[in-house]
């Protein structure tokens, strides 16, 4: 068993990466809908990873003696203007859901649950490779234009994107 507040906010985290998932996949159909087809695959890839990232909190949950808990999900936004618009949403909701994983990290802290410090750990790592990915495809996207030679390369760059289990 963990602390109360331990296990609600782990929850909560759990349920974040789940809603996160849903505004990736979101975020494909944007661009399916278009026949960009290698940034919707990017975008199912990025939605299925973060399925695993809910997983790893119910499993720790789990592993905590403690019950993972359904919360319902919000409607995620469905339209977007162009690719930088959806990126550009992509790092912030990635920059809060970092800000979410500090949050947990410092209540663990203070409540010396070493236990899950060390499973924060891993989420701490990959945030910070998340957020480059996606500051580095803005930076590329700034410097072409959408559905020219370069923007069909990068489509056909991420048609290649392979779930990592
Ligand atoms: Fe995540
Ligand atoms: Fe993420």
């Amino acid at each position: 068993m963990l602390n109360e507040r331990l296990t609600q906010a782990l929850n909560d985290q759990f349920n974040n990466e789940l809603q996160a998932s849903h505004a990736y996949t979101a975020m494909a159909a944007y661009f399916s809908k278009r026949n960009y087809h290698g940034f919707a695959n990017f975008f199912l890839v990025q939605s299925r990873e973060e399925h695993q990232h809910a997983m790893r909190f119910y499993d720790y949950l789990v592993t905590m003696d403690e019950k993972p808990a359904l919360q319902g999900l919000e409607a995620p936004k469905n339209d977007y203007s162009s690719a930088l618009e959806v990126m550009e949403s992509s790092l912030e909701q990635e920059k809060s859901v970092t800000a979410n994983i500090y949050d947990l990290v410092s209540l663990a802290d203070e409540l010396q649950e070493h236990a899950t410090l060390s499973f924060l750990d891993w989420f701490i790592e990959e945030q910070m490779e998340e957020e480059k990915m996606f500051r580095d495809i803005i930076t590329r996207l700034k410097g072409i234009e959408e559905g020219r030679e370069y923007f069909l390369k990068m489509d056909d760059e991420f048609a290649e994107r392979k779930l990592e289990e």
